[in-house]
């Protein structure tokens, strides 16, 4: 059997062990999408939201992309985060990195990715430009990943706080509360390394006063 063809066959196999154990199951979820967490995550296969997480579907709306990143041109992820926040009504956002990111190693690289993925990738280098006295002091190459990876997604995080969408749900309903993961490959845990909310002090100069 090809291997996509066994995704289909263990589809099938997922959801008739769904309804056995709950019949109402798929009846229930299609009418109702309440989940209380949007979830930004690194597009790496060993990262699946819903499974290190324990949740169920309907519960966890999700967005990936290569390391994880907040960009402000973003149409894909700016459509999400403001259908999450303004319609469903999230009251967490969790930018979730994972140590051994490949794309947090391949930024730290001089390599020609060639145009696209340089182009994503620059936004990580960025980020290692302003804390660059950090990190270039940590000799280890495999640490100076890891601590790219936490300033990574702390960065993501503010840039979260920076758009009109996060700052209007502050003002109005003082949500969603802003959180900053790592995930470990290595030992599947998550370390929580930085979070916002709607009383966090941020450079004002990103601040709107007439939303
Ligand atoms: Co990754």
């Amino acid at each position: 059997m090809h291997s996509i063809d066994k995704l289909l066959l263990e589809n099938k196999a997922w959801a008739s062990e769904k309804k056995a154990d709950d019949p109402e199951y798929f009846e229930r979820l299609s009418h109702l999408q309440t989940p209380e967490f949007l979830w930004i995550g690194c597009s790496d296969s060993r990262v699946p939201a819903n499974e290190i997480t324990g949740t169920q579907p309907g519960e966890i709306f999700v967005h990936r992309n290569i390391a994880n990143m907040v960009i402000h041109t973003d149409v894909n992820l700016l459509s999400v985060l403001e259908y999450a926040v303004a319609h469903l009504k999230v009251k967490h956002v969790i930018i979730c990195g994972h140590y051994g990111c490949g794309g947090i190693k391949a930024a730290m690289t001089n390599h020609d990715y060639k145009q696209v993925l340089n182009m994503w990738l620059r936004n990580i280098k960025d980020v290692y430009r302003h804390h660059r006295a950090e990190l270039d002091a940590i000799g280890d190459m495999e640490l100076r990943a890891d601590r790219l990876t936490e300033l990574n997604v702390q960065e993501q995080v503010m840039h979260l706080a920076k758009t009109s969408i996060i700052q209007r749900a502050w003002q109005q309903e003082q949500r969603p509360k802003l959180h900053g993961w790592v995930y470990g490959l290595k030992d599947g845990l998550i370390k929580p390394v930085f979070e916002m909310d709607a009383n966090t002090k941020m450079d004002p100069l990103y601040i709107y006063d007439d939303l």
